[in-house]
């Protein structure tokens, strides 16, 4: 696989992400939070890893608004781009985006990209559920909490929730054990 430029992922999500301060604030904790988790992933994928934390949620930015499914329009930018399908498809599934896509009816749109399941997509729900959204850090049972009780109702996010949440904290759980197996590797 080719090398990811982690330095122009970070750039890029700046610049999409500068009309929109608070989520670029999210965005720097989530970065951060990964940097904090690399060692949970094996070291060819902590710039993979990285890359995904600064662009996970590019699909917010004006220019990458199309669908109005973050995760989707995210990925379609990032491909456009042309980042690696790796990392596109990363972007696409990031903190199991596919239960609120079949809540909200983007399924079909969002299984063009695969669905990785590995220590980078634990690791990346990790970052992502530990961030709030003004980018303080806060625990993922918290955050996941608050965030349902912001989108509402209804929203496909609590429609979601009763098989997303236990998958995110399962994410969140794995992360801490992978942690501690190699401290006591160490
Ligand atoms: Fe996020």
């Amino acid at each position: 696989m080719r090398t990811i430029d982690v330095a122009a992922a970070r750039l890029l999500a700046q610049r999409v992400l500068l009309p929109l301060p608070r989520r670029w604030d999210h965005t720097r904790t989530v970065a951060a939070q990964a940097r904090s988790v690399a060692h949970a992933v094996d070291p060819e994928d902590r710039d993979l890893l990285h890359a995904a934390a600064w662009l996970h949620d590019i699909g917010y930015g004006p220019a990458a608004v199309d669908t109005r499914f973050h995760p989707l329009d995210g990925a379609r930018l990032a491909e456009r781009l042309g980042w690696p399908p790796r990392l596109t498809a990363l972007i696409a599934h990031h903190s199991g985006a596919l239960f609120v896509a079949r809540a909200s009816g983007w399924a079909e749109e969002l299984a063009a990209y695969p669905n990785e399941a590995s220590a980078v997509t634990d690791a990346l729900i990790y970052a992502d559920q530990t961030a709030g959204p003004d980018g303080r850090v806060l625990p993922a049972g918290l955050r996941i909490a608050r965030a349902l009780e912001r989108h509402g109702p209804g929203s496909p996010q609590q429609r979601a929730a009763a098989q997303r949440t236990p998958h995110l904290l399962a994410a969140v759980s794995r992360v801490h054990a992978r942690l501690q197996q190699r401290q006591s590797a160490a």
